[in-house]
């Protein structure tokens, strides 16, 4: 009886410090919890939209650790005016950190005024702000990647694949006939990984011919049209497609395909980012190569970086360039890798 009792009263013990553990813990949960805005400068923007949902996955990871959150995610559809009211919007309603995807890059100055009014930290991704704009307030930061990186990769790629098929000069003349397909005037993504791009070819023994260039805004249907104009121009003379990004190499691969041309008849692509149509494109021989920007390893920077941000932990651990900037390093796919990346992307979108 006697033994019973103690029983009794030492669960009860328990008990009670359990459900005080627990409210303890509710308590620091809630203090801690990441309540995210984030707006984006397109969403009908590929890559965008799957860097957005790897960016959601990383956070619902962060639930393993105990922290709690909440991403509401906004479509600015191209008008930097609409993002300045969708960051006050955000505000208002409780975000504590920002992750902003800037319509124009070189205009942020009301979202920085909004948010260092009510001194919720911003994490800009993808659209790199100029680096003054960045040095006006200390709890701004940039998630994103090296364009020139992307250039000189995109370059090697298509070096190794041009001097190991003698056939990509099909006129014979010893030089290449290029065309490139170009992302939006003024992002920091387009005329780096042009320039770089031709520049590492050169580099590498490769003699080149520009026929054209064409703006797509890296917009597949965009990139289809103006492909057709340049085949309307150039007939065969196309020999290589360099594009700022997939979904432009896919649209002028598009092109092609609407005039029934043969795999002889068509020029090589090349292209950036490895979105899931443009790592099948690789897999299935259509695009020659592509670059992979890590929308997971960006996606997982940006959500430590926000629960950082917001819990005031773990910020010694993140590896800052100049205490503000975190570049994601590319990689090169090609035929012979491309598994990996399609098993890799398979495994983390379970
Ligand atoms: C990507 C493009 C994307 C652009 C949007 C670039 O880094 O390579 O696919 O359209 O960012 O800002
Ligand atoms: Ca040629």
């Amino acid at each position: 009886m006697k033994i019973r009792k103690v029983l009794a009263a030492g669960m009860i013990c328990c008990i009670s410090a359990q459900l005080l553990c627990a409210c303890a813990e509710q308590q620091t949960e809630s203090a801690d919890k990441i309540y995210v805005g984030v707006t984006c400068y397109n969403r009908s923007d590929t890559f965008l939209e799957e860097l957005i949902n790897a960016f959601k996955d990383k956070m619902s990871d962060l639930e393993e650790e105990n922290l709690d959150s909440v991403v509401t995610i906004r479509d600015a559809a191209g008008s930097q005016r609409t993002q300045n009211d969708q960051v006050r919007e955000l505000i208002d309603a409780g975000c504590n950190v920002l992750c902003v995807n800037l319509v124009d890059r070189a205009d942020p100055s009301e979202i920085i005024d909004l948010a260092r009014e009510s001194d919720v930290p911003i994490i800009f991704f993808n659209r790199e702000p100029v680096a003054e704009d960045l040095q006006q307030w200390d709890k701004m930061y940039y998630v994103g990647a090296d364009a020139k990186e992307s250039g000189v990769m995109q370059g090697e790629i298509a070096a190794d694949v041009i001097l190991a098929d003698s056939q990509i000069d099909r006129n014979k003349d010893g030089k290449i006939q290029y065309v490139v397909l170009e992302g939006e005037p003024g992002h920091q993504d387009a005329i780096i990984r042009t320039e770089n791009a031709v520049e590492t070819l050169r580099d590498k023994g490769i003699k080149l011919e520009k026929l054209n260039y064409g703006i797509a805004n890296w917009n597949r249907a965009q990139a289809q049209n103006r492909m057709q104009q340049l085949i309307g121009q150039y007939q065969n003379e196309i020999e290589l497609v360099l594009a700022n990004n997939d979904d432009m190499a896919l649209g002028a691969i598009d092109a092609y395909k609407k005039l029934n041309r043969t795999e002889a008849g068509m020029p090589v692509f090349f292209g950036i980012d490895g979105t899931d149509a443009g790592l099948k494109a690789v897999a299935d021989s259509e695009l020659a190569g592509t670059v992979y920007n890590d929308k997971d390893g960006q996606a997982e920077a940006m959500a430590k970086l926000a629960a950082a941000l917001v819990t005031g932990e773990g910020m010694d651990e993140i590896q800052f360039r100049e205490g503000k900037y975190i570049y994601v390093p590319y990689s090169k796919v090609t035929l012979e890798n491309v598994g990996d990346y399609i098993k890799k992307e398979e495994q983390q979108s379970r």
